[in-house]
């Protein structure tokens, strides 16, 4: 049974003040516009070590997750979330049209039993070149469109061509939901326009948000400018656009 948590004083639909935020806001000139969005305890976790799945959100802020990807055209994750959590990337806890699935997979690794092959829209799988053909007809038999880019010095997709790509089928708003690998990929390319992040009241101590062992990011470092904050509640709900610049 969902647990009903009581809402902040005063207001009508909790949401319109991160909606209302979101509609103002505008657009780069040459890509789409992209928000990194995901959840993580006090620590900075957002799964547990062996990338388990942990439920983070509370009932509000899950609410929340979906009414904000009711606001954008795509949601992208990277393969080791299908892997770990198989999720569905749709619009269930609000109104509103699913946006566009993308997963980056270099190898075509998605399993075809997939959760998200069950959505009305099917996933953009974003391949590397060497992937091997044969994965290729499999997910597109199973509906998959699969497009394929070149990769980085790292051997990841690289960020600046699927932008480019993204970009050339008229994707305005991009939600990136995670994990680990991909929020620090975006960062690091310096990509990320807006930021919604869910802190849940715990400590984990598991899969850090940016994973392990990894570089510092250079200097200066991405700064959420004018951060907006708002309880759902237990769970605190921090937004704001990222710079790149000194303040
Ligand atoms: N709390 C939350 O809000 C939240 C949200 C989402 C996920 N998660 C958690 O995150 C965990 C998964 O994180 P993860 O780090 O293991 O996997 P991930 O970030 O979902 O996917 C990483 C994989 O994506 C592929 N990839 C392709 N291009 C990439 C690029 N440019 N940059 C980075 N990766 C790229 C790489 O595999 P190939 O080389 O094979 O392509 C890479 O190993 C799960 O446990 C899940 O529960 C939590």
């Amino acid at each position: 049974m969902e647990i009903e948590y009581p809402l902040q004083m005063g207001m009508s639909d909790p949401f319109d003040q991160l909606l209302q935020w979101l509609q103002e806001l505008n657009f780069p000139a040459d890509r789409p516009r992209i928000t990194l969005s995901y959840a993580q305890s006090l620590d900075g976790s957002i799964a547990l070590e062996n990338n388990a799945q942990l439920v983070l959100s509370n009932p509000i802020s899950n609410r929340m997750t979906h009414h904000l990807r009711a606001h954008h055209d795509a949601i992208l994750v990277g393969i080791g979330t299908i892997l770990a959590d198989d999720p569905q990337l749709t619009v269930r806890l609000s109104e509103g049209r699913d946006p566009q699935p993308i997963i980056l997979d270099r190898q075509l690794r998605t399993p075809l039993e997939s959760r998200i092959f069950q959505n009305e829209r099917k996933p953009w799988i974003i391949a590397g070149r060497e992937a091997p053909e044969i994965r290729r007809k499999m997910l597109e038999a199973a509906g998959a469109t699969i497009h394929t880019l070149p990769t980085n010095e790292d051997v990841h997709i690289d960020l600046k061509a699927l932008v480019g790509l993204l970009a050339k089928e008229g994707l305005r708003r991009l939600m990136v939901e995670g994990g680990a690998q991909i929020i620090r990929s975006f960062l690091e390319e310096r990509i990320v326009d807006l930021i919604v992040l869910t802190i849940a009241p715990i400590f984990v101590n598991g899969l850090h948000s940016m994973g392990s062992g990894n570089t510092t990011f250079r200097s200066p470092f991405p700064r959420m400018d004018q951060p907006h904050w708002q309880m759902f509640a237990s769970d605190l709900v921090l937004w704001g656009e990222l710079k790149y610049g000194d303040p």
